[in-house]
């Protein structure tokens, strides 16, 4: 048996082409133009790719999108005085500091000078509280983006057991908690580096969900015959982009599989012009309904 493919590539074309529409409706609605400022610290190459192709994304939609590019030894003080510029600005509706920083940045602090409201990313404390109070402000966008996957594919959720490997805050953690939700119902087991016989569990998986960034990590002995598999990894290696399943092998017995390239990473980007719109309408009727 061969894995049917997940095509997210084409997925996330046509809800880019949905949300061009509601782009345009929002900007005739109110004559606002929905607004992201990304800012990029350092010359991480893979960092400087995934803020270029974010910024296409926004153009396709009609979304402006401007960047501030801060040289390697920016100062944490100089950061956290660009995102308090940004934050006071109504001409920017969603704030994004690409992630790693350099190493004299202290991350947790940037994320939290960011406004919840226009912290489309989904990273700051208050908005994690909120979606662990299953009351989300904004969806992170890779877990965001599996769901989605997993969804418009018609895959269910409710009732299954979906088993995450890797418990970051951008990915296993908060998806575990979105995936779990009254509405979605599924049975999540959350696994990580010292997880115990890891592959016992992960072969109980209907979904298997892999975030760890190790390269073809989950082998097919490690798969259910049949289940749905979803690869978050991107590593570059000497072999190029791969991700954190070994395809050739997984793709023998799952039955549902996402390539890597083409699977999570395009529906990510899209999900993060999806918060920035909220953002805009959000932060536009506020503005409209507050007494100056
Ligand atoms: N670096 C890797 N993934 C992400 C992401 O989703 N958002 C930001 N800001 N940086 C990242």
């Amino acid at each position: 048996m061969s894995a049917t493919l997940l095509d997210g590539k084409a997925l996330a074309a046509k809800i880019r082409q949905e949300l061009a529409e509601q782009v345009t409706r929002f900007v005739e609605q109110t004559g606002v133009t929905p607004s992201l400022a990304a800012v990029l610290v350092g010359s991480d190459p893979a960092s400087q790719v995934y803020v270029r192709n974010k910024r296409r994304d926004c153009r396709e939609v009609g979304i402006s999108s401007v960047l501030h590019e801060l040289p390697d030894d920016t100062s944490q003080a100089d950061l956290l005085g660009l995102v308090k510029q940004f934050n006071q600005d109504p001409q920017v509706h969603g704030i994004l500091v690409q992630l790693p920083v350099p190493p004299q940045i202290d991350t947790e602090r940037v994320l939290a000078a960011i406004h919840p409201q226009k912290d489309v990313d989904a990273f700051h404390p208050e908005n994690v509280g909120l979606l662990v109070q299953g009351r989300p402000r904004y969806l992170p966008c890779t877990p965001h983006g599996v769901q989605q996957l997993l969804q418009r594919n018609n895959l269910a959720l409710a009732g299954q057991h979906v088993v995450i490997v890797g418990r970051s805050d951008i990915v296993g953690k908060p998806l575990s908690i979105m995936l779990a939700q009254r509405g979605l119902d599924a049975t999540v087991t959350l696994c990580h580096s010292r997880t115990a016989d890891l592959p016992a569990i992960t072969r109980q998986a209907d979904i298997l969900v892999v975030a760890i960034g190790r390269p073809k990590f989950v082998t097919a002995d490690m798969v259910r015959p049949g289940a749905v598999v979803i690869d978050v990894g991107i590593n570059r290696t000497a072999d190029g982009l791969v991700g954190d399943v070994d395809f050739d092998g997984v793709r023998e017995v799952a039955g549902h599989l996402t390539p890597v390239p083409g699977g999570v990473g395009p529906l990510t980007r899209v999900m993060l012009l999806v918060n920035t719109l909220t953002a805009a309408r959000e932060l536009e009727s506020e503005r409209t309904t507050t007494p100056s």
